[in-house]
């Protein structure tokens, strides 16, 4: 079965904070260990990926982070701007279009106009033949989309356009992207979830909806953050019994109040990490129950910061 990595681009989304530019990252960086010529597209304005590469903003430029990664930041106003360039030919009809007010107006009355250029935008990146001067083919584009706040809205935008504008080239386009966003030979959409009750809920409801009313199929499904299991049956029972029998001051002994202390203290915490741990699988079962994508494991990662050591982790687990 082909994966996330055979497509020509893979849309990343899911519920706000549960690891989608994590995740957009260790997916880019798998690609491009492959030899694989890969951007990843930033949709809203983050700096996370500058952070993990120690490099100037990334913009609306492209720049590569490293062999074979590419990245840029996709400002809605720069690709209305780029856009407006390719369609019109006549210099002179441009600048007088940017310099009326009724473009800013245009862009503001018009509800998903900024996200329909961005896909648009995406689109362009994926293409064989370039229409931006001077740029090159990509084996693979990965998007960093935004917040799936609004269940399916972003990759819906196209849908709604074509529906909406009747006739003339923008609804021409707008089935481009639509249809460009359905293909799933070339497009994979991956969700990003966590293993928690109502993270797992929300996921098993997206995917649903980006079915009904998209036509898109979730290719897969991550679930982020699990904590390892790090203690087995026999060794739960015996940290329990230690617990308890610390907290009995005749078994203690005088003088030795301190050490209990500690020793209930690590006890509780390992009691707590491994409840914490068992839970999670149950959310984990339930994910995979509950959707109809395939579910990919990654683990929580306990560093202060996520550097390039530990996306290389999380790459070897996507990969
Ligand atoms: N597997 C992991 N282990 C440890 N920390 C993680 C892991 N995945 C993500 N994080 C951390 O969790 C935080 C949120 O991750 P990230 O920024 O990727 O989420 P997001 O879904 O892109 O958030 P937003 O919706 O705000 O864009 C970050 O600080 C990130 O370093
Ligand atoms: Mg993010």
């Amino acid at each position: 079965m082909p994966g996330l990595l055979d497509k020509r681009l893979v849309i990343v989304t899911g519920k706000g904070g549960v690891g989608k530019s994590t995740v957009s990252l260790a997916l880019a960086r798998a690609a491009a260990r492959r030899g694989m010529r890969t951007i990843l597209c930033e949709v809203s304005a983050q700096e996370h990926l500058s952070q993990v590469f120690h490099r100037a903003q990334v913009g609306y430029h492209e720049v590569e982070l490293d062999e074979d990664l590419w990245a840029i930041s996709i400002d809605p106003d720069e690709s209305m701007r780029e856009y407006v360039l390719l369609q019109l030919k006549v210099r002179a009809m441009r600048d007088l279009l940017f310099r009326l007010p009724v473009f800013t107006y245009l862009a503001a009355a018009t509800p998903g106009l900024k996200e329909l250029v961005t896909i648009g935008k995406i689109w362009e990146l994926t293409l064989d033949d370039r229409k931006v001067k001077g740029g090159e083919r990509y084996d693979l584009v990965v998007v960093d989309a935004p917040a799936s706040g609004h269940g399916a809205g972003f990759l819906q935008t196209p849908r709604t356009f074509a529906n909406v504008a009747r006739v003339g080239p923008m609804r021409q386009q707008a089935e481009t992207l639509d249809a460009f966003i359905r293909d799933r030979r070339r497009t994979g959409v991956a969700v990003v979830a966590l293993p928690e009750e109502m993270p797992v809920n929300e996921t098993a409801a997206l995917e649903r909806e980006l079915a009904d009313r998209v036509g898109v199929e979730v290719t897969r499904i991550f679930c982020n953050g699990l904590y390892p299991e790090r203690f087995a049956e026999s060794e739960l029972e015996l940290v329990g019994s230690v617990a308890e029998r610390e907290a009995r001051p005749e078994a203690v002994g005088a003088g030795a109040e301190r050490e209990a202390r500690l020793v209930r203290a690590a006890c509780r915490a390992a009691l707590s990490e491994s409840g914490r741990a068992t839970d999670q699988r149950h959310q984990l079962a339930r994910l995979e129950e509950s959707c109809a994508a395939p579910v990919t494991r990654l683990p929580y990662l306990f560093a202060p910061e996520l550097g390039a050591e530990e996306i290389d982790v999380l790459a070897d687990r996507v990969a």
